[in-house]
């Protein structure tokens, strides 16, 4: 038996030295075409995006044999490495002997060799890995996720890991899935009506996470710099390409850092993930390039070239209502105080300064209660790092250090100091200025691929009455 080989190993020069000498190759055939002579196999291993073609001679296969190998069939194949005479391969395998572990039968097996819409492998997740496009996401995620350990580890950042389940709401806006053990459909009740969270299997109401950032914070005041890097969960209704009910985030959270160094790291840190794809994934963006958005390459190019704006949210606002004044049409009303929508994001973005903005300094009544709040009263040190085609792909900020001031917000907003009695030590206990910010992994996969549909960059998306999978 001959020890297998990834397919990606043999377009590498180093395989030079396997030229001519029997190679194992294990695979799924993507397709399969010849004459009466000679049969060429495309083989695909995922190990990369390119196949590679196995010639077999038909006078030494049993024909039988040969007739079960259809796309989709999963194939070992010995054989001598030689190089290749057709165009577009370096190398091509010449089969000495094919063992057929698994046939497809091309009646049922749902990726024939045209081209499906999203939609239709969407339905069959399980299966979409197997194309090329879905292929190249999933070895680019990879990729991201091994970029962002890398750049924090060599800052000197620690990987900390925070709660899934939790009962305090990082982000105070409701949005959560609540975890409970309690039977629905007899839901003990204590004498005044209202449910008997003693009975409940954590003792109270508690919920998925929707942000690691309050434990970061209690880690960042601890050990200086960490990150997270896990799921997080929201029950927003928002059926759009953009949002998932459980996507990945990175948080980071810095002790010693004001704005300046929050935005900068920010600015940093994306750049240093969108040169690793380029750097280590072009074959798959090169496919992407071609078959998806032929601007792709390009674009990612442009990022890491440029200086990314800095804009406060007063100055937004009067970029775009002075866009309004000379004819420009948008569907929500914009005035100083309002959420701005993804399309006045990507207006600013993609019309008026055509770079990467990080917009600071918003109105405190539309961010979160932990936001530093600005010596005016009215506005708070948050940041959103605003990209072409995605809109938000950031949200951070530096946080409130002072433990009165941060308390009086809490009150405004009626939130319980008692429920964030260990969150509020770290105010109460050698307090210190710190940032931090979260970066939605799947938005920063929609712009490095190129893909349309945040449900086409996570293997299984959930999405709102889905769950499938
Ligand atoms: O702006 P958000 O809500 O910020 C936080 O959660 C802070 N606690 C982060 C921090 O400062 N540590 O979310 C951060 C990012 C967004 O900018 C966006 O990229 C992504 O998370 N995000 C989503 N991605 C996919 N689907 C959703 N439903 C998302 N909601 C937010
Ligand atoms: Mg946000």
């Amino acid at each position: 038996m001959t020890k297998r080989t990834p397919i990606v190993e043999l377009f590498k020069s180093e395989s030079e030295v396997l030229i001519d000498t029997t190679v194992n190759v294990k695979g799924w055939v993507r397709t399969k075409r010849g004459n009466k002579n000679v049969a060429f196999i495309a083989l695909n291993d995922g190990s990369t995006i390119n196949n590679i073609q196995v010639v077999v001679d038909l006078a030494n296969f049993d024909e039988d044999l040969l007739k079960r190998i259809t796309t989709g069939a999963c194939l070992s194949v010995d054989g001598k490495l030689v190089k290749s005479m057709g165009a577009g391969q370096s190398v091509e395998v010449q089969a000495s002997d094919i063992v057929l572990y698994g046939e497809a039968d091309p009646d049922s097996y749902p990726l024939q060799k045209k081209g499906h819409s999203m939609e239709f492998l969407r339905d069959i997740a399980h299966l979409r890995m197997r194309t090329n496009t879905f292929g190249a996401v999933n070895r680019i995620r990879h990729n991201m996720a091994f970029a962002i350990h890398t750049f924090f580890h060599n800052k000197g950042f620690f990987y900390f890991n925070a709660p899934l389940i939790t009962a305090s709401d990082c982000e105070g806006a409701g949005e959560m899935f609540q975890v409970t053990t309690l039977d629905l459909n007899n839901l003990p009740k204590k004498e005044d009506g209202s449910i008997d969270y003693d009975q409940d299997f954590f003792g109270k109401p508690s919920n998925l996470t929707v942000s690691g950032q309050l434990e970061g914070e209690l880690a960042a005041t601890a050990l200086g710099a960490i990150y997270t890097f896990g799921p997080t969960f929201r029950a927003e209704n928002s059926n759009t390409p953009r949002h998932l009910a459980e996507f990945w985030m990175v948080e980071p959270e810095m002790a010693f850092y004001d704005i300046d160094d929050l935005t900068a790291l920010e600015e940093e840190f994306i750049k240093f993930c969108v040169k690793w794809a380029l750097d280590n994934c072009m074959d798959d963006l090169q496919f992407l390039n071609k078959m998806i958005d032929n601007s792709l390459i390009e674009r990612l190019q442009g990022v890491i070239n440029t200086d990314f704006v800095r804009l406060p949210y007063t100055e937004g606002v009067r970029i775009l209502e002075e866009a309004v004044k000379n004819g420009h049409k948008f569907e929500f009303p914009v005035f100083w105080g309002a959420d701005l929508a993804s399309e006045h994001e990507r207006y600013l973005v993609e019309q008026h300064f055509k770079k990467p903005v990080i917009m600071i300094d918003y109105p405190k009544e539309i961010k979160a209660f932990y936001m530093k709040q600005n010596e005016d009263g009215k506005t708070v040190q948050g940041t959103d790092v605003l990209f072409p085609q995605i809109g938000e792909i950031i949200g951070g900020s530096v946080r409130e250090e002072s433990y009165e001031k941060l308390t009086n917000r809490m009150n405004e907003l009626g939130l319980e100091e008692k429920d964030y009695g260990w969150y509020l030590d770290t105010r109460r206990f050698g307090t210190c200025p710190h940032a931090g910010f979260g970066l939605g992994f799947e938005r920063l996969l929609l712009f490095v691929t190129g893909m349309q549909n945040i449900r086409d960059v996570i293997p299984f998306p959930r999405t709102p009455k889905n769950a499938e999978f």
